[in-house]
């Protein structure tokens, strides 16, 4: 992340995929020291609801799979319940379940990849613009309205912000 002054990220909402350990409790614990209410999500109860308890200030802990779309929907649901708004969605979770050579990888792993670490990230992002903002869908497929101001990521893991044309 960007060092920005410490306070910025006061009353900020973050919701973050895979956030009970490594690098997604890593992200989570820097949002959390500066002051930003944080989601976490993991498929295990026990382990996302101590890491939750162990990090400072504002933090929730929920069990979702992340291809799970109806776990998503509750997740970003009970976000704006509790906070009313939703700034930064850290799409975490990825998986590697194939090991060799990718000719070799047999369907079912394929599919866990592709769900996983494509169809997974894309979804919440939809749901969170969808939920967040309340935007809807316009006719070409865009987004009517802004991306949200927080939002720095690249235009192509925001569905919808659409960097500018460039010069010919
Ligand atoms: N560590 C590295 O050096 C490294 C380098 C480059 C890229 N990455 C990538 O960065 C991401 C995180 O890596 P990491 O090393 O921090 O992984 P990690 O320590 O294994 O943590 C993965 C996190 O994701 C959760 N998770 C895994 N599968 C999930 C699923 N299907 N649904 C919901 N939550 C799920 C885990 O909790 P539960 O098990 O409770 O669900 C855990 O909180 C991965 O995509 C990894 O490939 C890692």
């Amino acid at each position: 992340m960007t060092e920005t002054s410490p306070a910025s990220w006061n009353g900020r909402v973050v919701v973050v995929t895979g956030g009970s350990r490594g690098i997604g409790y890593g992200v989570a614990s820097r949002f959390a020291e500066r002051g930003a209410h944080v989601m976490l999500t993991s498929r295990k109860a026990e382990a996302v609801a101590e890491a939750a308890r162990s990090l400072p200030g504002d933090v929730v802990g929920v069990v979702a799979h992340v291809a799970d779309e109806a776990a998503a929907r509750s997740c970003l649901a009970t976000a704006l319940a509790r906070w009313g708004r939703v700034d930064v969605l850290v799409n975490n979770v990825g998986v590697n379940p194939h090991f060799g050579a990718t000719l070799d990888v047999d369907r079912a792993r394929w599919d866990k990849i592709l769900e996983v670490n494509l169809w997974a990230p894309l979804m919440w992002a939809r749901l969170e613009v969808e939920a967040g903002l309340g935007r809807q869908r316009s006719g070409d497929g865009g987004w009517a309205g802004a991306c949200p101001r927080t939002s720095r990521s690249h235009p192509a893991v925001r569905p919808g912000c659409r960097a500018p044309a460039r010069p010919r």
